[in-house]
């Protein structure tokens, strides 16, 4: 993969794909930012994202959407997956009592769904994802963006 990169998905296992890729590149370069931030609405697939690049990374996991936990952490033999989900967030103090900033100090990659919610939380270089449903007749029509932001 190159940077930026726009691809195509056409179904979940292509998205799943994507994830694993841009984990294995984070974890051959530890120069990279450890810290995805993921865009995109409600079903578009930013769980299926995470559960393919979490299959790099801990590939015992069984990743689902952390909706209610807010935070969930994957274990793996080199570092751990911190999974967030910020459609709930509503300030900072949220922020604090999740212990997000410790899990960005952490020894982790942290991969954040509804990034637009902490956007003044955000580090200074991360990557950016973010999924789109193609206006295409197919329902699994996605566009995928991956750049680096801050950089
Ligand atoms: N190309 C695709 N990429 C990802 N998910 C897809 C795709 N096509 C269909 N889907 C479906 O869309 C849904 C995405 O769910 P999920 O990953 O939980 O989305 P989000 O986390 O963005 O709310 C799943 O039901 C999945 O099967
Ligand atoms: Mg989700």
């Amino acid at each position: 993969m190159t940077l930026p990169e726009s691809r195509a998905s056409l179904s979940p296992s292509d998205t799943e794909a994507f994830g694993e890729e841009l984990a294995r590149l984070i974890l051959n370069d530890s120069a990279l930012p450890r810290f995805v931030a993921l865009y995109g609405d409600l079903g578009v697939g930013k769980t299926a994202f995470v559960r393919g690049f979490t299959k790099a990374i801990a590939p015992e996991a069984r990743v689902k959407s952390p909706t209610f936990a807010l935070v969930n952490q994957y274990k793996g033999s080199r570092c751990s997956v911190f999974h967030f989900d910020m459609y709930r967030i509503e300030s900072e103090d949220d922020l604090y009592s999740i212990g997000f900033y410790d899990y960005m100090d952490g020894n982790g990659i942290c991969l954040v769904e509804w990034s637009e919610n902490i956007e003044y939380a955000l580090p200074d270089v991360y990557f950016r994802v973010e999924i789109i449903k193609d206006s295409s007749d197919n329902a699994d029509s996605r566009r995928i963006d991956a750049d680096i932001v801050g950089l």
